[in-house]
């Protein structure tokens, strides 16, 4: 895999005027997180959780906001938000379709599955339609290998799945 140089120096941060961390989150981190952490830098995996509870997105200007309130630099928050990828650093469609793509589900059809999908919505795993209505990834075992292949779309799994009848899913997400 090739190295791709991004040019994050000249990266523009959207910003709005009302904070993420609002006060009440603050207080809410002070009273029933810090105390369980021995340092401030220790609670970042819980406040990136709440944050993107609370907005279903980890927006940069909120990874500042996060690294100020716990007194680190952005860079160490932003490391640990893009170190795993259940954390979202850009909006994400209503509707997440997580299609998965490990072995049994591989077996019995992912592969024109995921394709059908990605040429009705018009895009490709990881890209959310223009619409912000879907956003389509790929994932590893779902935990449902008996009843492959599956999908989840947002907390429902989708199980023995065909390409028809995920058809009629998305149709009726429409
Ligand atoms: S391999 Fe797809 S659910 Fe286990």
């Amino acid at each position: 895999m090739a190295w791709i140089a991004k040019n994050s120096a000249g990266t523009q941060i959207e910003r709005r005027e009302q904070p993420y961390l609002t006060d009440e989150l603050k207080a809410k981190f002070e009273a029933e997180v810090l105390p369980r952490y021995p340092t401030r830098l220790a609670a970042t995996l819980p406040v990136l959780h709440e944050l993107q509870h609370r907005y279903h997105y980890i927006p940069y200007q909120a990874i500042e906001e996060a690294a100020a309130f716990l007194g680190v630099a952005p860079a160490q928050v932003l490391d640990t938000a893009s170190f795993y990828e259940e954390f979202w650093l850009e909006p994400k469609g209503k509707y997440l379709i997580m299609v998965c793509q490990s072995l049994s589900c591989e077996l019995l059809g992912h592969g024109s599955l995921l394709e059908k999908i990605k040429s009705k919505l018009g895009i490709a795993p990881g890209q959310t339609t223009p619409d912000g209505r879907f956003t389509l990834m790929t994932a590893e075992c779902l935990g449902s290998c008996g009843t492959a292949p599956c999908a989840l779309v947002n907390e429902t799994l989708y199980e023995n799945i065909s390409v028809d009848n995920f058809d009629r899913v998305l149709d009726s997400l429409q």
